[in-house]
């Protein structure tokens, strides 16, 4: 039979349609391992206020270990008529406790804070695993940086030619949001670490119990300070959706810019076979999915966040049903990010760059009209003549359609007397990439210095 866990003033069950609605075991059944250890920890506390005794304990315990295995092995399962993981959990110590024993363990706690304590767990838990996966991808952002030398690509605003900037700069501007992403993580692992057990419904308990020693033994740095901000709060919980979400956000940026770059009229990369795919009636297609899905599910983990801080925004204090709906979100984002992560780390590792494409498209456009000014401006010229000058020179360009290098000393001259033939010396794009030597610049003085600051950053995690 079913167990109810509030039988005493109802005259009958939930109608089944309540039952359908209510019902949440097909997706906090992944906590199951987590309120088991709460459980035990629980016991513990009741035992040293006096409320079990030394065999009662023990029996306990022992209860628990079974009812962990057989959840491990999958002999015990929810079903139907269990409300919650903690309803079946609740029916399964009672089988393998006996209703006595069984039935003192629920002393001084609620599902509220039960509940609470638990997606903090799971959600700190799989963080870690998160911010290596993300880290993994860092990684191997790196390591494209670092093979990529000193090549050189059209650096872009506005998706036009701006200035030229080296490749690895450009991939290394990918890895250091997601670097912070995982710092973020960890930041956010110091809010997550506290235990609302002991909260009660929201008011606490009156049995003497210690919430700081439940919290230690579940691994958290100690108990929330408030047991009706324990049991209702759910701040940790967006914060979590909003990384998560920033972290696909971060992948989708990258995967526009290599779905770009793999295009014919770009050109700029190619994927490797193992991860792209093909078409089922275009034999020539070659397409990249991984970026793609990346970009697509990126949309997902924001409409989880979103979802979240919808069904949060109206609720009043304490506990409500409606918390009930923090879960699903959150552990979408997480299966989510648990299957992207390792394809896109894949992708990022065997994408081969046509460096000497970007190369050539890099001075096109007229992107080195900026070295013209700054050119001008370190011999004397104010910065506002210069940029008049360089555009000038970009005008009679375009109108002959010639590049910036293609102006003869004559036709410099006539531009401006400022504009002697050494100014051929920026005109290149090694000599802009060069000259760009400040800190955090594209100079590959600076971006070597850039290269080894991520590895380091990447190598402390
Ligand atoms: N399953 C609920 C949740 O996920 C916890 C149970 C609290 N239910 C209640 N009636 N107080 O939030």
């Amino acid at each position: 039979a079913s167990v109810s866990l509030w039988g005493g003033r109802f005259a009958g069950g939930p109608s089944p349609e309540l039952q359908a609605l209510s019902q949440s075991t097909h997706f906090d059944w992944r906590l199951a391992a987590y309120d088991v250890a709460g459980s035990r920890a629980h016991a513990r506390v009741l035992h040293r206020a006096g409320l079990l005794t030394d065999d009662e304990l023990t029996a306990m315990l022992e209860a628990l270990d079974r009812l962990r295995a057989d959840v491990e092995d999958g002999t015990f399962l929810p079903r139907l008529g269990d409300e919650d993981v903690h309803t079946a959990l609740e029916r399964g110590l009672l089988e393998r406790a006996g209703d006595e024993l069984g039935g003192k363990l629920r002393a001084g706690r609620s599902r509220n804070d039960q509940i609470a304590t638990q997606v903090r767990m799971y959600l700190r838990q799989n963080a870690r695993l998160i911010a290596q996966q993300v880290v993994t991808v860092v990684d191997e952002l790196i390591s494209q940086a670092e093979a990529a030398g000193a090549a050189v690509m059209p650096g872009r605003t506005h998706l036009q030619h701006a200035q030229p900037v080296l490749l690895a700069h450009h991939l290394l501007a990918h890895a250091w949001p997601l670097l912070r992403d995982v710092d973020r993580l960890i930041d956010w692992d110091v809010r997550a670490a506290r235990s609302p057990y002991g909260s009660g419904a929201l008011a606490g308990s009156s049995l003497g119990l210690d919430p700081a020693a439940v919290a230690a033994e579940l691994g958290f740095d100690g108990p929330v300070e408030n047991s009706i901000d324990g049991t209702a709060a759910r701040d940790v919980v967006a914060e979590f959706a909003f990384v998560a979400a920033m972290i696909g956000v971060d992948l989708s940026r990258f995967s526009e810019e290599v779905i770009t770059w793999n295009t014919k009229e770009f050109g700029f990369v190619r994927l490797d076979d193992a991860w792209s795919t093909g078409s089922s009636i275009m034999p020539q297609k070659k397409n990249p999915d991984i970026a793609e899905l990346a970009r697509g599910k990126s949309g997902r983990l924001i409409g989880d966040l979103t979802g979240l801080l919808a069904t949060l925004k109206g609720l009043p204090l304490a506990y409500n049903r409606d918390l009930q709906e923090d879960k699903e979100p959150v552990f979408d984002q997480v299966d989510t990010l648990t299957v992207l992560l390792p394809a896109f780390a894949g992708m990022v590792r065997t994408l081969t760059f046509d460096t000497d494409r970007m190369a050539e498209l890099a001075p096109q456009g007229f992107s080195l009209a900026t070295d013209v000014a700054e050119w001008l401006v370190r011999s004397g010229v104010p910065f506002r003549v210069a940029h008049e000058v360089a555009g000038a020179c970009v005008r009679v360009c375009e109108e002959r359609d010639i590049e910036l290098w293609d102006l003869s000393d004559e036709d410099l001259a006539a531009i401006s007397a400022h504009l002697t033939p050494a100014v051929r010396e920026v005109l290149t794009v090694e000599g802009s990439v060069a000259s760009r030597d400040g800190v955090g610049g594209t100079s590959p003085r600076r971006v070597a210095e850039q290269l080894e600051a991520a590895k380091e950053r990447a190598t402390e995690f």
